[in-house]
């Protein structure tokens, strides 16, 4: 087997303290975690131990300001008790039931009224879901099956453009627009055709590519 690289901390040189020996084992863990979006031959991490607010503390105790908060998705902090709470109570009483089938559960029900306030009026029926990336995988299904149920199962292009985002998982990853990051997936998605660029679809964004993933 390929022997592993040495994987090394961002922030602080190794030194013989009890807190750089733990995040040493720590990074030894590490060369067993496959990180996407990540050059392999980069070594060196961050190990992100703790969260309050909008800043962070690695496991040397170095602070840091999250200012993305948490890749776009911890907008109301980090650490907060409140949801802390929240949560424990809810995983104590029902941590976890399918909507599959007819089967649902009291937790969700009692959030679609809030939800019905919140959203404009034209929308009223949900999915829920675990992130953005099974979002967009939702988003593209929905799509498809709507033209295929609608007798139109040809309807099954998916207009990305340049540089966007959207998501880690199979088709939210060949609907990004990053080159690296797709081109993999972009094969084994079968995409049997990618358009010319076009000029800007809207004025002062990025051009768009159209591309076809098969189903
Ligand atoms: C537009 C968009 N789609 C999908 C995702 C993926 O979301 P997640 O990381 O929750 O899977 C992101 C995350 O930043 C996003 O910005």
């Amino acid at each position: 087997m390929e022997a592993k690289p040495t994987i090394t901390n961002h922030a602080t040189p190794d030194t013989d303290t009890a807190a750089a020996r733990s995040t040493q084992a720590l990074l030894e863990a590490d060369t067993h975690l496959i990180h996407p979006h990540l050059p392999l031959d980069n070594t060196r991490r961050f190990i992100m131990d703790k969260g309050e607010g909008c800043l962070l503390w690695d496991t040397n105790g170095n602070e840091y300001l999250d200012a993305t908060g948490g890749l776009w998705l911890a907008q109301i902090g980090h650490g907060r008790r409140e949801i802390g709470e929240a949560l424990s109570k809810q995983a104590s009483r029902l941590e976890y039931f399918t909507s599959f089938w007819d089967f649902t559960n009291s937790s969700i029900l009692k959030l679609i009224p809030t939800l019905l306030e919140l959203v404009p009026s034209h929308i009223t029926d949900f999915v829920f879901t675990s992130g953005g990336s099974e979002s967009t995988e939702a988003a593209i299904k929905t799509a498809r099956y709507y033209w295929y149920k609608k007798g139109q199962p040809e309807k099954n292009w998916i207009l990305s453009r340049r540089n966007a985002y959207h998501g880690a998982a199979y088709g939210g990853g060949c609907a990004s627009g990053f080159e690296a990051d797709n081109f993999g997936l972009v094969r084994s998605c079968r995409i049997s055709a990618i358009s010319p660029r076009l000029t800007p679809i809207v004025r002062g964004c990025s051009t768009a590519r159209i591309r076809w993933i098969s189903a």
